[in-house]
């Protein structure tokens, strides 16, 4: 027995779509237990936030999904999920000495290069979250990107070494499972402060962008549904929804 929540089944591809379609279909067929993982050592379709594409070379990434059925987290609190994910990246990164932010809502960065994402695709009833389809994409060992992401970067790049894609793979989820276990005990104090202190620009003066335009301001806080807090220059807090906003510009 272990009393981990994530990774006790893995089911490991050579080659699929995309590995949250995967889990998708999975769940819909089947009853899949609680923190299975599904590994792709290659996706044809990966999925990138705003109906972007996920570029991975096959092989030589971590690209995954986690199913998770947080049917204790109402919907107003979704983002403690999304924070205890990101966390728990930003702290495998520091195992291998690696400083990163979290990039509001779903990037990690290193330095202002993008080296991980993640999409969280959820499915609610009744208000609650009936399944949480979390997939995770990390940039191992490609050192050419080809695609318009922006400022892509991969941990090959930032130190100079290759890694054995397993064992990066087993202590990232050891990470993750860390977050999602004080997640699941609602550690939500912990997670909101951790979380605040790895944010990306926070307190810090920014040049924001939305449908109104460019303006200076700091992000000072993040809601538990997810909602950036940002104070302008003249002391106004606007609040934005995911994609609303886009920084620095
Ligand atoms: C982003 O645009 O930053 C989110 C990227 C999420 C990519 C991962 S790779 C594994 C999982 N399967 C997908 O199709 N997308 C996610």
């Amino acid at each position: 027995m272990t009393d981990e929540i994530i990774g006790n089944n893995l089911i490991e591809l050579d080659i699929t779509d995309s590995t949250n379609e995967y889990s998708k279909k999975l769940i819909k067929e089947s009853e899949v237990e609680e923190g299975t993982v599904i590994l792709a050592d290659f996706q044809t379709k990966g999925k990138g936030q705003k109906d972007g594409y996920w570029e991975s070379e096959k092989g030589k990434n971590l690209t995954f999904s986690i199913i998770l059925y947080p049917n204790f987290l109402d919907i107003q609190k979704q983002f403690y999920l999304s924070m205890s994910i990101s966390i728990g990246i930003v702290e495998f990164l520091a195992h291998l000495s690696v400083n990163s932010k979290i990039k509001w809502p779903n990037d990690i960065y290193i330095n202002n290069k993008k080296v991980a994402g993640f999409l969280i695709e959820n499915s609610i009833k009744r208000n609650i979250i009936a399944s949480s389809i979390v997939g995770i994409g990390i940039n191992v060992n490609q050192e050419e990107f080809k695609s318009s992401a922006p400022n892509p970067t991969s941990l090959c790049l930032e130190l100079n070494k290759t890694f054995d894609i397993k064992n990066t793979y087993k202590l990232l989820i050891a990470y993750i499972n860390k977050w999602i276990k004080l997640l699941y005990n609602s550690h939500y104090k912990k997670i909101k402060s951790r979380y605040k202190k790895y944010l990306f620009l926070i307190n810090k003066k920014t040049c924001f962008s939305d449908i109104n335009g460019k303006f200076d301001g700091r992000i000072i806080d993040v809601e538990e549904s997810g909602i950036l807090l940002i104070k302008t220059d003249s002391k106004k807090v606007r609040k934005y929804n995911f994609k609303e906003v886009s920084f620095p510009c």
